[in-house]
């Protein structure tokens, strides 16, 4: 392993101004995504949809440090034949992969999941370095609800994304660590920071106990926010001030950068929270951003799978990808959306 370099790929994604794309639904999150703005969901329309996002110069060569793949998507090619990977190249961007494989339940833990995916990993990811991919991700999926998580679910999930870090790091890699935990229930924003502590501070053990280079990650972990069914809500200053007490606890300064995933939030809650962090700083790490869905709402909803509509799904994706990068600095105003708007 050559721990410089993976130094350098990992600086690279958290570069000042700059986030991460993504773009790594499975092919059932695709079809919900899809089918929510009207769209077949077939191997072209995919291809077609992703394609436009990686050719949109502006934005991809300014605001975006890499793009999360799906497996499909790394082998394909755009319609005139360029494959995919190279037209991400060409902005700038550095190319990564997802390389867990969804969620399996776990026995004896009713309503809990462990992320699967390890066993061939090994085999697999040498063929995704040479395809081009310098980073990877593996998400594991944390539920907060009665008696939930339990530690054996944490304990499981941990310790895989930790055997999947050193994996990625033999091979030359660099793994996205993310440990999600799901903004889905009734909870309060205390229950997300006591859990998110919880979890954080065992995958660092796992980490360790696996020899993980911190100083070759990225971390992806979620905010403290309270679930989306909860009656208390909680203000930006409220979320970016408990976020920011939460990660100095639980991260060690050696970890390069923090790319959080939104999860949920509305695009412009996710622009905001991510800003009121970086106006705390200065912090041990950089604060960037990582976003699906705040990142790609607006974009598909603006091409609705017609042609004619490109140019405007990439202005939408370029808006986005220009205020999460402003974010990343502290520097985003409220009045920026308006204006756009
Ligand atoms: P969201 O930002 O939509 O949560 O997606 C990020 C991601 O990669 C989830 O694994």
């Amino acid at each position: 392993m050559n721990l410089a370099e993976l130094k350098k790929v990992a600086e690279a994604m958290v570069a000042p101004g700059k986030g991460i794309l993504a773009a790594d639904e499975s092919s059932g999150t695709i079809k919900k995504r899809f089918d929510a703005i009207g769209v077949e969901s077939t191997e072209d329309n995919r291809r077609d949809y992703r394609e436009f996002l990686f050719r949109s110069h502006e934005a991809m060569s300014k605001y975006i440090s890499g793009v999360i793949l799906y497996d499909e998507t790394i082998w394909q090619k755009a319609k005139d034949g360029t494959p995919l990977v190279e037209l991400i190249r060409r902005t700038g961007a550095i190319p990564g992969i997802k390389v867990d494989e969804g969620t399996k339940p776990l026995p004896c833990f009713p309503g809990e999941v462990v992320t699967i995916g390890l066993d061939k990993l090994a085999d697999r990811l040498p063929k995704y370095y040479e395809q081009g991919a310098r980073f990877a991700k593996w998400r594991a999926v944390i539920d907060i609800g009665p008696k939930m998580p339990s530690y054996g679910c944490v304990l499981a999930n941990a310790h895989a994304l930790a055997r999947y870090a050193a994996l990625c790091q033999a091979a030359q890699i660099v793994p996205i660590v993310e440990p999600e935990v799901l903004m889905d229930g009734e909870h309060d924003i205390d229950a997300c920071y006591q859990v998110t502590e919880w979890v954080l501070k065992e995958t660092f053990q796992q980490l360790y106990y696996q020899s993980v280079a911190l100083e070759g990650i990225v971390l992806k972990p979620n905010m403290a926010v309270p679930g989306k069914r909860s009656t208390k809500k909680a203000s930006v200053a409220e979320v970016a001030e408990k976020t920011v007490r939460l990660l100095k606890a639980c991260v060690p300064a050696a970890v390069p950068g923090i790319a959080f995933l939104s999860g949920g939030q509305s695009d412009e809650e996710a622009t905001a929270h991510l800003d009121a962090m970086n106006k705390l700083g200065p912090l041990p790490w950089k604060l960037t951003f990582s976003y699906g869905r705040a990142l790609q709402a607006a974009p598909q909803k603006a091409w609705s799978g017609k042609a004619e509509n490109v140019a405007a799904a990439q202005r939408a994706f370029a808006h986005r990808a220009m205020m999460n990068g402003l974010a990343s600095l502290g520097q985003w105003k409220a009045d920026l959306e308006k204006k756009a708007a």
